[in-house]
């Protein structure tokens, strides 16, 4: 496999005629922490659903752990959080259970989870505080703590791509940092990661670099330059 996680090159994309992303051009090597932001529906969830591949683009190359993102060896070793996910659904699926799904690309649907995999299954819930929720019905939990569930599901199979989608969006404040440090754990045992946020200050401690969506394509800045662009000028939508 190649050494970079992430390769896009001019890479174009559009729901209709008109582009939403035009021309975008980024490779990320293992360990590195972005931050991705832009206003609202300047591409940010667009782009994270084509390194998962579940879209493609209409021009360009998108290539993930030296691969193409839609093949199955290369998915098991991408994680992925998406955006305000709510558990509208009366099924009784469990806290574990959901984390335990996260398991499923890797293992293979029909294969059973062994010892270790299920002190992953632990590990993932603790880490994102649900270690007392865990026989729960997702339902029953509070927004935030299904977006938690979430999380502990993207990150229980230790992949080497992490793809958050406003990962911390309606989690308590205090909870926060210690989200924010499992990321960065992870991160320091090389995966890389992109989390979408509105709130770059959120990772300044963590994260490397600051990617801005404008105008269909990604500009890499400083996070003073995003101060400067999006807090005195108005925050990005
Ligand atoms: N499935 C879809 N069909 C058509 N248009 C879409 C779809 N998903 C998103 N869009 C549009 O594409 C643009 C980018 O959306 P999105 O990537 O969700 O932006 P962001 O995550 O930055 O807020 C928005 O104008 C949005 O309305
Ligand atoms: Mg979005």
């Amino acid at each position: 496999m190649s050494e970079l996680t992430v390769e896009l090159a001019g890479v174009r994309f559009g729901y209709g005629a008109a582009p939403i992303l035009d021309g975008v051009d980024l490779t990320l090597g293992a360990g590195e922490f972005s931050v991705l932001a832009g206003a609202n529906g300047s591409g940010k969830s667009t782009l994270l659903k084509l390194l998962v591949g579940l879209l493609r683009p209409n021009a360009g190359t998108v290539r993930v752990l030296g691969g193409s993102p839609t093949d199955p060896d290369i998915r098991r070793h991408v994680g992925y959080a998406p955006q305000g996910l709510r558990m509208a659904t009366s099924l009784p699926v469990s806290v574990t259970e959901v984390v335990a799904a996260g398991l499923a690309p890797s293992k293979g649907m029909l294969r059973r989870l062994d010892r270790k995999d299920w002190t992953r299954v632990t590990e993932a819930i603790e880490a994102v505080g649900l270690g007392d929720l865990s026989a729960e019905c997702l339902f029953e939990l509070s927004g935030g703590q299904q977006q938690r569930a979430i999380l502990a599901r993207a990150l229980v199979g230790h992949p080497r791509l992490l793809l958050l989608d406003e990962p911390t969006t309606g989690i308590d404040q205090r909870l926060r940092p210690a989200l924010v440090r499992e990321l960065r754990h992870r991160a320091d045992d090389g995966a890389t990661v992109i989390a979408v946020s509105h709130d770059p200050d959120e990772f300044h401690e963590v994260c490397e670099r600051i990617l801005v969506l404008v105008d269909g394509r990604l500009q890499r800045i400083t996070h003073e330059e995003f101060h400067h662009q999006f807090h005195e000028h108005g925050a990005p939508g």
